[in-house]
């Protein structure tokens, strides 16, 4: 487990847009160099519009050029007490721009679980499948 991506995650939350939900979600993503990406959550008055904190790390990331293969873990923060986990929409934009090995952790304020990407969806829709 690495400390920094877990204390990135958790500020990233602090930057959350959510004046609907008042639910703030944090992600990073930890580089092969060390470097950190992160993303919160952005909603919209729109509520359909709401870009969840996993896809907006990630899409940050991408579009400043990191690599599926530079990535070696990441992590989802929420203030809550319990466990939360990624949406279904997440789930399948972590497992195309995220190696399947890849560690997440699931950051509460009680405690860090990790879950290999692999696990998250089962019997996911690949790119090899189109
Ligand atoms: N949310 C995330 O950011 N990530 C998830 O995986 C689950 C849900 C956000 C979307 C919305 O802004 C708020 O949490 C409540 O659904």
């Amino acid at each position: 487990m690495n400390e920094a991506l877990i204390h990135a995650a958790k500020a990233a939350y602090q930057k959350a847009y959510v004046p609907y939900s008042k639910f703030p979600v944090g992600a990073a993503i930890l580089l092969k160099n060390g470097d950190i990406h992160t993303g919160a959550n952005i909603e919209n008055a729109s509520f359909g519009l709401t870009i969840c904190a996993e896809r907006t790390c990630l899409s940050h990331a991408y579009s400043m050029g990191v690599k599926k293969e530079d990535i070696v873990a990441m992590a989802v923060a929420t203030p809550q007490s319990h466990q939360v986990s990624p949406c279904g929409a997440c789930r399948q934009f972590m497992r195309e721009l995220v190696p399947l090995n890849t560690p997440i952790y699931l950051v509460s304020t009680k405690q860090t679980d990790e879950i290999k990407n692999d696990d998250l969806l089962p019997l996911g829709f690949d790119p090899d499948d189109l």
